[in-house]
């Protein structure tokens, strides 16, 4: 098979990386990837939302498969573009439609999803200027503190949790008049639920489904969960509280449910989807959904799927994933990630990375960098994602950190405390 992989980031990285081990795979090709990426097949300068170009290419190349890496192309309905378009319909997409992209796409369609088909959620109400009296009411009624997350995409940076019910109707007239340009033209306000949480992967077909190991992220940009909001500073996989009494839970209340959903409605969907949950006196309840993987969470998910991805791939085209096993391995996985020195901020790109030979005993995935004549330079914020195996979490976590030592760049940042929570619960 010929393989297009839409994205340039460590989940990327690590698609590409388990792609490219796959028995079905002639060619694969990234766009437009990065200079991990490129080490493993040929990367493309195509944007990530220029779906002429990708029909084009696919067309010039045979491409039998595209994979969705990121949001923004299946919000945009790259899916939809493929499946309506007789020239390209036989290429298959891995990714929701436009309409199934909407439990990412827009909070208040996901909400009201849940609440159709009884799926476990805080309580809510979705806001625009018109109704914002009915919001400030809600917040009257809710205890602190508050939650207001902007209805669109805003590059993961549009929920605001605050203490002050006077501070969070400042802030929901705020960004109801465009903090978040259109994206928060609606808000959904809702009650904060207190617990610990983690992300669940699923495969699905339309039909059937396939979990992958739970993983836990760690978002924040300062040790011990604390500062501004990131991408993702590290991860690990799988998570002790995620035990199988929870995970029937999952199964039961918020996937199945899910899934059958999706094709009551007829929504297409044929692809991931990443279930952030929290863990609420034993119960699971959904916080959010995407509609792709995770990242960095794809960094310790993929490394421990033993299965061939292609053949997975292939079942969730035909429709056959019930007849495809999904095997694991029983390693424990983490990543650290390196990220630019004031990321989440301003930050530098162009730096030199330095000791990227000299790790043996991890997967360097690559977040944000490019090649250069002058070697491997840093491009985002965040750099590098250092993924270890190990028969405990602790031991692989070792292993990231001993060779994070071994890397450098200028003005490098990464945390010190991946796994942390993780570790007083075992001890609990
Ligand atoms: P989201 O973009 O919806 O994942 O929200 C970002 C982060 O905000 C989540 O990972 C949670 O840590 C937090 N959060 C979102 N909604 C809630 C909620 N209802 N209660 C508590 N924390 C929340
Ligand atoms: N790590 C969270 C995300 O990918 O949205």
């Amino acid at each position: 098979m010929n393989v297009l992989l839409i994205g340039s980031g460590g989940r990327e990285h690590a698609l590409a990386w388990k792609i490219r081990k796959s028995s079905y795979l002639n060619n694969l090709y990234i766009a437009p990837g990065n200079a991990g990426t490129a080490l493993l097949g040929t990367n493309v300068p195509i944007a990530v939302t220029d779906f002429e170009a990708m029909k084009r290419f696919s067309l010039d190349r045979d491409i039998d498969m595209i994979v969705v890496g990121p949001e923004d192309p299946l919000v945009e309905g790259v899916y939809d573009f493929f499946r309506d378009d007789e020239d390209i319909c036989h290429i298959a997409v891995i990714g929701p439609s436009k309409k199934g992209a909407q439990l990412e796409g827009s909070k208040d369609f996901a909400k009201n999803f849940m609440i159709r088909h009884q799926i476990p959620t805080a309580r809510f109400r979705t806001v625009t200027l018109e109704n914002i009296m009915d919001g400030n009411a809600f917040l009257d009624a809710l205890p602190s503190p508050y939650v207001l997350k902007a209805d669109g995409l805003a590059a993961g940076k549009g929920v605001l949790i605050l203490n002050d019910v006077n501070e969070a109707k400042h802030m929901l007239w705020e960004m109801l008049n465009g903090k978040f340009g259109k994206a928060s033209d609606k808000v959904v306000i809702e009650e904060f639920m207190s617990g610990i949480e983690c992300s669940v992967f699923v495969l699905t077909d339309g039909r059937s489904y396939k979990i992958l190991p739970v993983a836990k992220d760690y978002k924040r940009i300062g040790e011990g969960d604390t500062g501004l909001n990131t991408g993702g500073m590290g991860a690990v996989s799988p998570v002790p509280f995620a035990d199988e009494v929870f995970m029937e839970k999952v199964r039961t209340l918020i996937v199945e449910p899910t899934v059958n959903g999706l094709r009551e409605e007829r929504i297409d969907y044929k692809g991931f989807i990443f279930l952030g949950l929290i863990k609420v006196d034993g119960e699971p309840k959904v916080i959010e959904y995407n509609v792709r993987m995770g990242d960095p969470e794809t960094e310790v998910v993929v490394p421990l799927i033993k299965s061939d991805l292609l053949d997975l791939f292939i079942g969730v085209t035909t429709e056959t994933l019930d007849k495809k096993t999904l095997e694991t391995d029983y390693h424990c996985a983490a990543t650290v990630v390196m990220v630019s020195g004031g990321y989440p901020e301003d930050y530098r790109k162009g730096k030199r990375i330095n000791g990227l030979d000299a790790v043996l005993d991890s997967i360097v995935f690559h977040a944000g960098t490019k090649l250069s004549d002058n070697g491997v330079l840093t491009a985002g914020g965040r750099v590098v994602a250092v993924t270890s195996y190990g028969s405990t979490m602790d031991e692989a976590l070792e292993i990231s950190y001993r060779n994070v030592g071994k890397i450098s760049f200028e003005d490098s940042y990464f945390r010190k405390d991946i796994g942390f929570d993780l570790r007083i619960q075992q001890k609990d």
